[in-house]
């Protein structure tokens, strides 16, 4: 969709971005992101080409925006910023209007988009259509703006940190607003902030960069499971796990030699591999590896130490994948009331094993991580 090539900025000798690339697909909120300085406006401009870049080209649907009328390029690109820069002498209406009638849409058609807009974006039509910009609170006045850049029928969406100046509140019922309408009118949008927690809350990917480089382009759950250098890790804080328990992963949490025996043996022998591992259970495996049961002390001391585990083992145990996360791992074990949980991979062959004392050790080393942070 759009298609950043070996794209370089320099103000006479100074370099603000160094040779750049990326690919943006269509549908996706793009975060840019990084310390004040590092070149995210620079590149958003570069886009609608109020800033041109000293070499490299910007495509977009494979087409070289160098060739294109800047003027019809930008029309048909919504572009939000921090002071929403709605005009002060229109209604709201004008404002949200401008663009598509500049565009020669049909006159019904727009007015019908333009209550739809306001609707989505949670402001009333009948109460807001006809205020004035001064007439709104700054929270609404940015809706509009988001309103406005969605008015365009665009394809693409740049907003320059459009909601830093808002109180925490307003920011983040439009955050989510942002995301819903992202959600529903699949537009491409690329998203400027220095704010990690806006970044992981809105993003399909996050573009972190410094210093006019990408350190790491991926999914916020990427970056935040495998920062790419100490920078990134600097950057999203430790904490980030510790706020987002859905990233902690069973494979995270589980013990990675679960002491298991083959269902062929007998009590006695699962007995004895017990006493030697210090444990009270055993997770049952086949000469593959597959999970297929398992047994406690409790369950087995009091039969005949001959009975194959195959006949005294529990077998329809619960187990979860490597990917299931936090949440689902301890309700699962709530749910069954269980305090083992046995991790299987994709081709059910058992890697791990949860405990309680597991979970509690994966969470208070994040909890040392945090100490550290702060
Ligand atoms: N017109 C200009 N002339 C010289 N340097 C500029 C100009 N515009 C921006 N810069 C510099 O380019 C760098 C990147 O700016 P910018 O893209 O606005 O950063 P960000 O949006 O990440 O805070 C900064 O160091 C800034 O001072
Ligand atoms: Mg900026």
């Amino acid at each position: 969709m759009i298609q950043f090539k070996n794209i370089e900025k320099k103000y006479r000798t100074k370099t603000i971005i160094n040779p750049f690339s990326l690919d943006i697909e269509a549908g996706q909120l793009v975060v840019f992101i990084g310390p004040s300085g590092c070149g995210k406006t620079t590149l958003l401009k570069m886009i609608n080409r109020l800033i041109e870049p000293t070499a490299g080209n910007i495509f977009v649907n494979g087409i070289d925006i160098s060739a294109m009328n800047a003027i019809d390029l930008r029309r048909n690109i919504g572009y939000v910023i921090q002071n929403t820069g709605l005009f002060p002498h229109m209604s709201i209406k004008e404002n949200l209007e401008l663009i598509p009638k500049l565009k020669g849409e049909d006159p019904s058609l727009i007015s019908k988009k333009t209550k739809e807009l306001l609707e989505l974006v949670g402001l009333d039509p009948v109460e807001y259509l006809h205020r004035f910009p001064k007439e709104l609170s700054g929270g609404q006045q940015q809706r509009i703006g988001v309103a406005r850049a969605f008015s365009t029928n665009s394809d693409i969406i740049l907003m320059d940190e459009p909601f830093s100046a808002l109180d925490p509140v307003t920011r983040s019922s439009l955050q989510d607003e942002l995301f819903q309408m992202q959600k529903e009118l699949n537009k491409t949008i690329i998203f400027v902030t220095h704010d990690m927690d806006e970044a992981i809350k809105i993003a399909d990917k996050i573009c972190i960069l410094k210093d006019g480089d990408i350190l790491q382009y991926d999914t916020p759950e990427n970056i935040l499971k495998n920062p790419a250098n100490e920078f990134v890790e600097d950057f999203i804080g430790k904490r980030r796990v510790w706020n987002n328990p859905e990233l902690l992963l069973a494979e995270d949490i589980m013990i990675h030699h679960p002491v298991k025996i083959t269902a062929q043996r007998n009590v006695l022998q699962a007995i004895e591999i017990m006493k030697d591992n210090k444990v009270d259970s055993l997770m049952v495996t086949d000469k593959n590896n597959i999970l297929r049961g398992m047994v406690t002390l409790k369950s087995i001391q009091l039969l005949n130490r001959n009975s194959a585990i195959e006949l005294v083992m529990e077998q329809n145990i619960q187990s979860v994948s490597q990917d299931a996360n936090l949440i689902s791992v301890l309700s699962t074990m709530n749910e069954h009331k269980i305090g083992y949980l046995p991790v299987v991979n994709h081709a059910k062959q058992l890697i791990g094993l949860i405990t309680r004392s597991s979970i509690l050790s994966a969470l208070s080393s994040q909890l040392i991580d945090l100490e550290v942070t702060f």
